[in-house]
């Protein structure tokens, strides 16, 4: 319940990257007003805006955290995004702690007609991890699809990617896919192929993990009815027949045979493929 607010569930929307505007916009003043003071040292109050500027952009910047650390802990742990994210992370929090202290140096000198050089040395460091941190964050989203369309979906997304062999007959059980509940995906791959596994009205469906636009990872994407939709560009597929119902693609999902053998449920490829 939490967790989905924090992504953004209710509101359609993802927290995170609505929030952080706010402290790089209050950094960002809070440079300009320092620098404002050595060009015009006669102004008066601008390092005490820069300073409420600054406390302003850390208590944001601590409130834009917690929606982060939610879609944080949701990046799958296979996932060569979870590495970038986490430099994000660290990086976000010792711009945090870089301002804290900032805070702490400026507070004595609040008389000064200009800026002291410790102070702005810190704001100057402070922008530029934040810039870095700010580059990782955009790649996250638009290199990987972290948190893109994501806060559309109400079940939880596949944490990991499950891996089998496939078998003579062809049959590859899956057992973990008979604890999916209503409109749960699992994440599979069988040598080499990355399927997804879906339980609507309870039948399991099974289909290509990737989507033929720009492979986007269908197996977080939402489920509605007899469709996917992915969350990157919304395509929409019929996970019965793979077929596209609404674009940008234009390919049809590959589907696999769902089967239950001794009680087992399991995916049947084709012994071709
Ligand atoms: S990657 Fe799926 S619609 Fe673009």
């Amino acid at each position: 319940m939490v967790k989905n607010f924090l992504q953004g569930k209710p509101l359609r929307h993802p927290l995170h990257p609505m929030l952080v505007h706010f402290p790089i916009g209050l950094f960002l003043l809070s440079l300009l007003l320092d620098l404002a003071s050595l060009v015009r040292p006669s102004a008066p109050n601008l390092l005490t805006g820069s300073f409420y500027a600054m406390l302003t952009g850390v208590i944001t910047a601590l409130l834009a955290a917690v929606p982060g650390l939610a879609d944080y802990t949701v990046i799958r742990s296979d996932h060569p995004a979870k590495r970038t994210a986490t430099l994000h992370m660290t990086l976000n929090l010792i711009v945090v702690a870089l301002y804290g202290i900032n805070l702490g140096v400026r507070s004595s000198l609040f008389a000064a007609q200009k800026i002291a050089l410790v102070p702005l040395l810190l704001s100057l460091v402070g922008i530029a991890l934040l810039s870095v941190s700010g580059y990782l964050g955009g790649r996250l989203v638009y290199d990987e699809g972290i948190a893109v369309g994501r806060h559309k979906r109400r079940t939880p997304t596949p944490e990991r990617t499950l891996h089998f062999s496939a078998t003579e007959s062809g049959f590859v059980p899956v057992p973990e896919a008979e604890d999916l509940r209503e409109k749960e995906t699992l994440r599979i791959e069988i040598d080499g192929q990355v399927i997804a596994i879906a339980r609507i009205d309870n039948q399991f469906f099974a289909f290509q993990e990737f989507c033929t636009h720009r492979f986007g990872p269908l197996s977080e994407g939402c489920l509605d009815g007899s469709y996917v939709q992915c969350p990157w560009h919304n395509s929409r597929f019929d996970v019965r027949s793979g077929k596209v119902v609404q674009g940008p693609a234009k390919v049809d999902l590959k589907t696999y045979k769902v089967e239950t053998r001794d009680g087992k449920v399991g995916v049947l490829l084709d012994k071709r493929s």
